[in-house]
């Protein structure tokens, strides 16, 4: 299960870094929701990054498949962007109400997406790719960079 294990780590960190985030905008502390907010984005932006480039390539070519589950995937990591966006610019204007209604948004959208592949996906991943690629395709997420 070493993909699920390392993927899921990755949500649980962005999930406290997005709290954090809406924690902050919420009692007004605009400086610590913006360098929260940053570290959120920066790091789902990587992950989307792991998953896009190596993660669900390594599994259409696994299934033979890439209008499956990961064009979903794809799919909804676009939605995550436009809300990222929306999100940074209600922080950038403090606007309090919008950036909480928009939290709500977001909260739904990646408990969603996020349920989908650790049930789902990386369970998959971890069933069907050979040992080796799964090491290989572990080695190379960690290095990717924004
Ligand atoms: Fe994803
Ligand atoms: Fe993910």
């Amino acid at each position: 299960m070493i993909i699920s294990q390392y993927m899921t780590k990755e949500h649980r960190g962005c999930d406290t870094k997005f709290a954090e985030a809406e924690q902050a905008a919420a009692s007004g502390d605009w400086a610590k929701a913006e360098e929260a907010f940053l570290a959120f984005s920066n790091d789902t932006l990587k992950h989307f990054k792991k998953e896009e480039e190596e993660l669900f390539p390594a599994f259409e070519a696994q299934t033979g498949s890439s209008e499956g589950p990961t064009q979903v995937m794809r799919y909804e990591h676009e939605q995550v962007k436009g809300l990222i966006g929306k999100l940074a610019g209600a922080l950038e204007s403090q606007d309090k109400d919008a950036y909480l209604s928009l939290c709500e948004s977001m909260m739904i959208l990646l408990q969603q997406h996020n349920m989908k592949e650790e049930q789902m996906l990386y369970a998959m991943c971890d069933r069907v790719l050979p040992p080796e690629t799964k090491e290989s395709t572990l080695e190379k997420m960690k290095k990717v960079e924004l």
